[in-house]
């Protein structure tokens, strides 16, 4: 076990995952020192509750501008959960952080797709900013960092891989509990590693990387939850929905094809084509996944609990509909 006691900064602790990421920090805050967030004036005007419910567990709330986070820096490990409009500001943060000594670690916002998986990956769009933050990382000499990547998340919400697309984008992978269909790509027997983000398994893996820094630094965690097929995922839904599902196909070459004209159209979407492509080709196997260097083998969740999420999260019609929930 390395260094405990830790003080943590996190950065889009109100977000997506980010969200997860506090809730898993705050069941281990004995581990820790201070857990701090820093948030936008916007976000503290309108998650208010939210964050006072953080603050009586004792999360300390810095609401500032972000692009100057100078003196709440001070004395922090830093973790980004930022979305991915925020990117980029990173950098800005990685320069001042290697300027205080007291910052000694970054974990950038990453928890998703290997940006560096094959030669290929250092041309796909959605990487681009990821790729700059981490040439930033490698370019400081103080900082210890790691990047968390995931794969994507076996989540119900809307956008992610489990959920039920809008007409338009079904063509590029849908799961629709409702409707009782799912459209695969390809032939649907192709493999992908998954996180599951409820329960927490995004969050565990952060809080094990945190507890294990001679394991994680300076390099990339490829961790997950579990690996199945897409044909896999269908056939636990007709499990546990109790009824058979309409199936239908999209090829990889029609993907690609409908992924190039996405960019091209200036889509809101086009990340997500992107992505579907890159995990539907395997973008996401690994001969060897790294959780037992962080002591995260046992426990992860399954896809029978990602599918029972999923399908509470879909008849729930709670899903998120915000375009920023790209993987
Ligand atoms: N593997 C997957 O399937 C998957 C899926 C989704 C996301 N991800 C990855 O996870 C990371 C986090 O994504 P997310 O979806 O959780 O992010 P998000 O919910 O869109 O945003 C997280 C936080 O970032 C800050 N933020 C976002 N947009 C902003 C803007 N325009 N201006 C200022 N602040 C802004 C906000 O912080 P405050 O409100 O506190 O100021 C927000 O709460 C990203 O790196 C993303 O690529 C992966």
């Amino acid at each position: 076990m390395g260094e405990s006691k830790e003080n943590l900064l996190i950065f889009g602790a109100t977000g997506y995952i980010g969200a997860y990421i506090l809730r898993e920090i705050l069941k281990n805050k004995d581990s820790f020192g201070r857990i701090a967030i820093i948030t936008s004036p916007g976000t503290a005007e309108n998650k208010s509750e939210q964050l006072q419910n953080l603050k009586s567990e004792g999360v300390e709330v810095f609401v500032g501008d972000v692009t100057n986070p100078t003196d709440v820096l001070n004395a922090f490990k830093v973790i980004s959960t930022v979305g991915r409009n925020v990117l980029a500001e990173q950098i800005n943060w990685i320069q001042l952080a290697e300027s205080i000594p007291s910052v000694t670690r970054f974990f950038p916002s990453e928890y998703g797709t290997d940006i560096d998986y094959n030669p290929q990956s250092v041309h796909e769009i959605p990487h681009q900013l990821k790729i700059k933050v981490r040439a930033a990382l490698k370019a400081t000499s103080s900082l210890n960092y790691t990047y968390v990547v995931t794969g994507p998340y076996a989540d119900g919400q809307m956008l992610a891989y489990l959920s039920a697309l809008a007409e338009s984008a079904r063509v590029i992978g849908t799961y629709d509990v409702k409707a009782k269909s799912a459209t695969l790509i390809e032939d649907g027997k192709g493999k992908i590693s998954f996180t599951t983000p409820k329960e927490c398994s995004v969050g565990k893996l952060v809080v094990k990387a945190l507890l294990y820094p001679e394991a994680s630094n300076k390099r990339a965690l490829k961790v997950n939850s579990f690996t199945t097929t897409p044909a896999d995922i269908v056939a636990e839904f007709e499990k546990q929905t109790g009824d058979k599902w309409t199936v239908t196909y999209t090829s990889l070459a029609q993907l690609k094809e409908l992924e190039a004209a996405a960019w091209e159209n200036k889509a809101p979407l086009a990340p997500i084509y992107t992505l579907r492509r890159i995990w539907a080709e395997g973008g996401t196997l690994y001969v060897k996944r790294d959780n037992s260097l962080i002591d995260a083998e046992d426990n992860m969740e399954t896809l029978a609990d990602a599918v029972r999420d999923a399908i509470i999260t879909q008849r729930s019609g709670t899903q998120a509909t915000d375009t920023r929930k790209l993987a």
